[in-house]
């Protein structure tokens, strides 16, 4: 498993915990920035964490910031990339489950640290359950794919 993270200002210091926990559990990670708590735009972090996980260099991605929703419509953006805003367990496990979510976003200024561990370790053990799901999924892409053709 090879994570990618990252975070605008806004979510600083739950990168930095989430970081943490992923030494803590031995999972491989690549940190996109942002580096210093400094102002920053959090679309560039977004693009960065989600165009890496589209083009197979990660297997998921986690990005940060104040609420999580700004990085997640950004992220969205990105052909290929499925982002999940989960401030819960049972979302983070259903976004794998049902959604094959390959993104995760967090909002630090919404939930703690504790309940973002959880968040983050639940989301990264679930896997998609396919069958209708992946009928589902594989709806979204092919539209997906036709937009980017038109
Ligand atoms: C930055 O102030 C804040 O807008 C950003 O972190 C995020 O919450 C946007 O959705």
């Amino acid at each position: 498993m090879r994570v990618a993270i990252g975070s605008d200002h806004g979510g600083f210091k739950l990168k930095q915990e989430i970081i943490a926990f992923l030494v803590e559990e031995g999972v491989t990670f690549q940190d996109f920035g942002t580096h210093t708590p400094e102002a920053c735009d959090y679309p560039d972090i977004a693009f960065a964490v989600a165009q890496a996980v589209a083009r197979g260099e990660y297997d998921r991605g986690i990005i940060v910031c104040g609420t999580g929703i700004g990085v997640a419509i950004a992220a969205n953006k990105v052909p290929g990339i499925r982002a999940a805003l989960c401030h819960d367990t049972f979302s983070a496990r259903m976004s794998r489950e049902h959604n094959d979510a390959n993104v995760l976003t967090l909002g630090e200024r919404v939930i703690g640290f504790g309940l973002a561990r959880e968040i983050v370790g639940v989301w990264l053990k679930a896997e998609f359950a396919g069958g209708r799901h992946a009928r589902r999924v594989d709806k979204i892409t092919a539209y997906e794919q036709e937009a980017l053709a038109r």
